[in-house]
């Protein structure tokens, strides 16, 4: 009984999540995500955007706020399908850094 409890406890702190990502010193939207995102979505994706090639009005990353209700999406988008940018161009370096940042970043 004890044993199960400590198996199911086991389980609850973030198996599943467990991807191996080195957690010791993650980026934050200051440090990292923001400029991220202006050099590479928001040329396209912000609400100012003088040319926004089809992108959804909604898709907008302006503030941290907005970023954050997006972070799913963008996690599918860059890590899982490589579908945006639309003509890639993510180096391996930002790939680590977005993963640091949606899975143990602020
Ligand atoms: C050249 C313009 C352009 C750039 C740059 C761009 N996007 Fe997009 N984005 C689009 C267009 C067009 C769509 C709508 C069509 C689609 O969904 O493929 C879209 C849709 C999206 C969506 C919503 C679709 C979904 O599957 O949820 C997300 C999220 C997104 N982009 C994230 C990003 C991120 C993050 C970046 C930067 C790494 C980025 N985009 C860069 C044009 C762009």
């Amino acid at each position: 009984m004890l044993l199960n409890v400590a198996i199911w406890l086991g389980l609850g702190c973030g198996a599943g999540k467990d991807t191996g990502i080195d957690c010791t010193n993650p980026p934050t939207y200051t440090t990292w995500t923001q400029g991220f995102l202006d050099g590479k979505c928001q040329s396209c994706h912000a609400t100012t955007a003088e040319n926004r090639h089809g992108a959804p009005p909604n898709v907008a990353f302006d503030t941290e706020t907005m970023t954050n209700e997006w972070k799913d999406r963008i996690e599918a988008t860059i890590l899982n399908k490589e579908s945006m940018p639309p003509s890639g161009g993510i180096t391996l370096e930002e790939r680590i850094l977005l993963e640091q940042w949606l899975e143990c970043g602020e």
